[in-house]
């Protein structure tokens, strides 16, 4: 299964999946490129250091989104992959419905709340200030409703009386870095089921 991991940030579930992928834990699970539109994000430097080809593409403005020329050129390069699957692993720009199009029922992403709850941006602290007690992580399907597609699978935190927010961000991000690896090596095995088949 051709893998392709899109990010933005730190790099900390593609490292998570690149562990799991060395101990053989993702069955037919190949890492084939780690793409990202900051040139100095972290996710970048995980990959080199791992030996996964990379690719720095820029993605323009607005910062939120990948559309226009910017989009075209990110399908053109993502395509000469063939990729079976592409990871949203803390990619931060909505991908449009052309984008989707392109790669279709084969994009999943991660997203640091018990969806529906806290969909978009700082789920975390949104959790935290509303002051529910379980809260986690779920993957999904991509499609074009923000952090709207099918749920895949989800793992919960609790949030303890006294926890600070950064404590829920360490045991959230712990359970990304559990389920994420577990539910690409699903996929590969065929335990989890691809939409379209
Ligand atoms: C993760 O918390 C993920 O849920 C969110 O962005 C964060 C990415 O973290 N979408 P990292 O770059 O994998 O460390």
């Amino acid at each position: 299964m051709k893998t392709l991991i899109l990010g933005s940030g730190n790099g900390s579930n593609a490292a998570s999946i690149i562990t799991a992928s060395k101990q053989s834990l993702l069955g037919p699970t190949e890492i084939v490129c780690i793409i990202s539109d900051v040139s100095t994000s972290g996710i970048l430097k995980v990959a080199n250091e791992n030996d996964i080809e990379t690719q720095f593409v820029e993605a323009g403005s607005p910062k939120h989104k990948l559309s226009g020329e910017f989009e075209t050129k990110w399908i053109e390069i993502i395509r000469k992959y063939n990729p079976d699957l592409i990871v949203m692993a803390g990619f931060m720009r909505i991908l449009e419905r052309s984008f989707l199009n392109n790669f279709k029922d084969i994009i999943i992403n991660i997203h640091p709340s018990l969806l529906p709850s806290f969909k978009g941006l700082q789920a975390i602290e949104k959790a935290f200030e509303r002051g529910v007690k379980i809260t986690g992580c779920t993957i999904h399907w991509v499609n074009d409703e923000v952090d709207g597609g099918q749920i895949i699978a989800q793992a919960p935190v609790r949030i303890m009386d006294g926890d600070t927010c950064e404590i829920v961000r360490s045991k959230v991000q712990a359970a990304e870095h559990m389920l994420l690896p577990w539910v690409i090596g699903d996929l590969a095995n065929g335990n989890i089921p691809f939409p379209s088949s």
